[in-house]
């Protein structure tokens, strides 16, 4: 019965359409998807991410991944979205929606990945760009903040392609990759303009 069904990330966050890409929530049956892309992107992806726990690509965490999100999400504190190839359909990466601060806060942080095989071909610039309404408009937020690594170079031409504005520069920032590194703080406000298309 419909009435005692458990709320999944699913029923929570839409579908968000962008160009040539589809945002939508994680799903238990993305979990070989994810895993494979991930595995094959782990060199990849490993100097810009917090450690990967030995057990990160295994079913139960993913499972357990799953169940965090849904939970922050009920609790309106994360929303996660896994990237997708409009056609074919296929798994390209990830964005999440962090730490979101309501009260005279209002803001939330973006984080993303992408699988190795997809990058540099301007899908992520796709799905942050589809992101941002839902982020200004359905959750109503005044301010999404983003952090990089002042060497990673992909993620700054990221943030200034789609409209963030550099506003400084914060010391041991975050754990990435083992060590707490500096990180350059990015933002954009609800009426900042988006760059022009790629
Ligand atoms: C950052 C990341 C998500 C970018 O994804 P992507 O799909 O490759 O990005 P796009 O193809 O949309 O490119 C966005 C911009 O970055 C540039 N770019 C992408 N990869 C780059 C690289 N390795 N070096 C320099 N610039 C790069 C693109 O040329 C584009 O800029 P342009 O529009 O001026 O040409 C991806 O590189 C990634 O997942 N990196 C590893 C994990 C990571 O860094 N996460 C974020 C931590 S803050």
């Amino acid at each position: 019965m419909a009435f005692f069904r458990t709320i999944s990330v699913t029923d929570l966050i839409p579908v968000i359409p962008g160009d040539g890409v589809v945002l939508r929530a994680p799903q238990m049956s993305d979990y070989a998807a994810w895993a494979e892309l991930r595995e094959q992107s782990r060199a990849f992806l490993t100097p810009w991410e917090p450690t990967w726990p030995q057990d990160e690509l295994t079913r139960a965490s993913f499972r357990r991944r799953l169940k965090r999100y849904s939970e922050d999400m009920r609790a309106d504190l994360s929303y996660p979205f896994f990237l997708f190839e409009k056609e074919p359909q296929r798994l390209l990466g990830g964005l999440t929606l962090t730490n979101v601060r309501r009260g005279v806060a209002q803001t939330a942080s973006l984080g993303y990945w992408i699988g190795e095989p997809f990058a540099r071909c301007g899908r992520m610039t796709a799905g942050v760009r589809a992101l941002i309404p839902f982020v200004f408009d359905a959750l109503r937020l005044h301010r999404l903040e983003a952090a990089c690594i002042p060497t990673n170079e992909a993620s700054i031409r990221l943030l200034e392609r789609t409209g963030f504005v550099r506003e400084g520069r914060a010391r041991q920032y975050l754990c990435i990759n083992g060590l707490w590194q500096d990180h350059l703080l990015y933002a954009r406000l609800r009426d900042d303009p988006i760059s022009p298309p790629l």
